[in-house]
């Protein structure tokens, strides 16, 4: 069984983890309305995994016999001032996640919820990925963005990221 601790704790992550789903398909509009078709798939496949991530708390809420409880999920933001801030901002939220996620295994060391502890190994080790993925997107366009045909070259680049389970059709 979860703590009433524990369980509070996941279903808020759960939360988060959908709000980033919402937050990446913000700006897969945004690029769209941009016409820059890649960095849209980009953030298409990175919105589907997100909602994945979601997925895994509410069945391992399930799992241990807890209760899903699904909340509001905040409203993202709309509008950036191009694809750099838009990454700018992608970096940010990871890092907040990867500090939520931080947070959540100190509590299941606290409550000595071993399962949820070995569970959160996975987050720990995709947040390193996270992080670096968009850093390394964030580094490029940074270096590329200002070049002539710099922010071509990259749409091109992120047109090849594949979303699991989806054609690369959509988006
Ligand atoms: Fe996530
Ligand atoms: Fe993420």
């Amino acid at each position: 069984m979860l703590s009433d601790r524990i369980q509070k704790a996941l279903n808020g992550q759960m939360n988060a983890e959908i709000y980033s789903s919402y937050l990446y398909l913000s700006m897969n509009a945004y690029f769209r309305s941009a016409s820059l078709d890649g960095f849209a798939n980009w953030m298409f496949a990175q919105a589907q995994e997100e909602l994945m991530h979601g997925m895994k708390f509410y069945e391992f809420i399930n799992q241990r016999g807890g209760r899903v409880t699904l909340a509001a999920i905040e409203a993202p933001p709309t509008e950036w001032d191009g694809p750099v801030a838009v990454f700018e901002d992608t970096l940010k939220h990871e890092q907040k996640v990867t500090g939520l996620i931080n947070d959540l295994v100190e509590v299941a060391l606290e409550e000595r919820d071993h399962a949820t502890q070995i569970f959160l190994q996975w987050f720990v080790t995709e947040q390193v990925e996270e992080e670096e993925n968009v850093g390394n997107v964030l580094e490029q366009l940074k270096l590329l963005g200002n070049a002539k045909g710099g922010l071509f070259m990259m749409d091109r680049e992120l047109a090849k990221r594949q979303t699991p389970g989806m054609s690369t059709e959509i988006a």
